[in-house]
């Protein structure tokens, strides 16, 4: 069954992936999942059980640019491989139309202000170890050392035997206090990133609740809920059930339930690594199993096994899922976003008239033709002879 579903859903993520990297998302925006939460709810961990990668963990705000991991399942025996890369913006402003003369700022032709020019930096390697230090290397250039924030993607493609076909994004944590260092406003700055993220309608929004805090008060649901009021496209995931008060499982199970703040597409509890276990290097493989245990020995939780509501690998097998169905229903919409673009660009250049024949006869007549067409014009002009405006 489990090969069955990568089977049918392979072609889908492969075609939006494909899109991504002819950068169609500049025109349109592109299914994806983001993952949204408090600084420190667990979304590094979640982001890192999913994905098998070790990514930049800690306390604080570690995640300071938008992070774009792209899964790629492929077949068994194929090496690990990472591809992380970035761009850095050189010149604010080119004049596109003069390419090959010399680079100036300046709008073009058509009043309009050109694209920035970027360089792109790209990095491959076969060390999952080196991930931690390529995306603090490449959070430095961006957001500068210290605790800023960018708005720049950063994009890691990871692929492997062992992950599932998911494209995830990573946002910074929200803050409430800034830090020293940290502008006043640090909290609206990093709550209009998310933002700029979440209000897509293409995009499955991932919000991590700890089950140890009140989720009444968490703002990243509240975001959640405020950009997709139905809950069509809002997944929740309850992290840290270990560190729960004793007395509390059944507050938690209601909402597992969805009897509390209920939301469409419902709640998936899941158990990472705490700090300890990340100090003693417990491997991924065996936090996986102490996961399953944990459940499974859990006296109030262990129900959720089999209500397909607990684990982080039933979480990948409904991310994927809700990601196809979303990228299906996405398909007719693109389709009539690009037939759009394409007439746009139809019409723009039927603006432009045809040059001149590149061959030197071709171009002799073209010139007597034009200069025939204009004779005539001042003609007819001169002759003070009535024109309709559709001949003007
Ligand atoms: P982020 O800031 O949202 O990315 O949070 P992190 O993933 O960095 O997690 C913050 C801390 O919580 C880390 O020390 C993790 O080890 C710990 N943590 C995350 N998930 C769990 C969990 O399920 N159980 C326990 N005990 N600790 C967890
Ligand atoms: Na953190
Ligand atoms: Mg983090």
């Amino acid at each position: 069954v489990h090969s069955h579903l990568e089977e049918s859903i392979r072609p889908f993520i492969d075609l939006i992936d494909t899109l991504r990297s002819v950068g169609i998302q500049k025109d349109m925006a592109l299914p994806t999942i983001a993952v949204i939460g408090d600084q420190s709810s667990g979304k590094s961990s979640v982001l890192e059980a999913l994905s098998g990668v070790a990514l930049p963990r800690g306390s604080g705000i570690v995640t300071r640019c938008p992070l774009e991991l792209r899964l790629k399942k492929v077949t068994a025996g194929v090496k690990w491989k990472a591809v992380l890369s970035y761009r850095i913006k050189i010149i604010e402003f080119v004049d596109s139309a003069f390419v090959a003369g010399p680079i100036k700022p300046s709008k073009l032709a058509n009043g309009k202000v050109a694209d920035p020019t970027y360089d792109v930096k790209r990095f491959e390697f076969g060390d999952p170890s080196l991930v931690e230090e390529h995306v603090t290397a490449a959070q430095n250039e961006l957001a500068g050392r210290g605790v800023g924030i960018c708005d720049e993607l950063i994009t890691l493609e990871v692929m492997s035997p062992d992950v599932c076909d998911l494209t995830l994004i990573d946002l910074p944590g929200i803050a409430r206090v800034p830090v020293k260092g940290q502008p006043q406003d640090i909290g609206n700055q990093i709550k209009n990133l998310i933002m700029k993220f979440i209000e897509k309608q293409e995009t499955i929004n991932l919000v991590v609740v700890p089950c140890n805090l009140d989720i009444a008060t968490t703002e990243a649901l509240k975001m959640a809920q405020e950009v997709d009021p139905d809950g069509r496209r809002t997944v929740a995931i309850l992290t840290k059930p270990d560190l729960i008060d004793k007395g509390t499982e059944k507050n938690i199970l209601a909402i597992v339930h969805n009897k509390v703040i209920p939301l469409r597409k419902g709640y998936t509890m899941v158990k990472c690594r705490g700090q300890q276990q990340i100090d003693e290097n417990i491997p991924l493989e065996e936090a996986t199993q102490i996961e399953r245990d944990f459940f499974q020995n859990h006296d109030h939780f262990r129900d959720l096994l089999n209500e397909d509501k607990a684990t982080i690998k039933c979480l990948a097998v409904k991310l994927t899922q809700n990601l196809v169905d979303h990228i299906k229903k996405s398909l007719p919409q693109l389709n009539q976003q690009i037939k759009k673009k394409l007439w746009d660009v139809k019409n723009e250049l039927k603006e432009y008239e045809t040059g001149p024949p590149k061959d030197l006869k071709g171009a002799k007549q073209f010139l007597i033709e034009t200069l025939k067409r204009f004779n005539d014009q001042i003609n007819s002009l001169s002759s003070g002879e009535q024109m309709s405006e559709e001949n003007l």
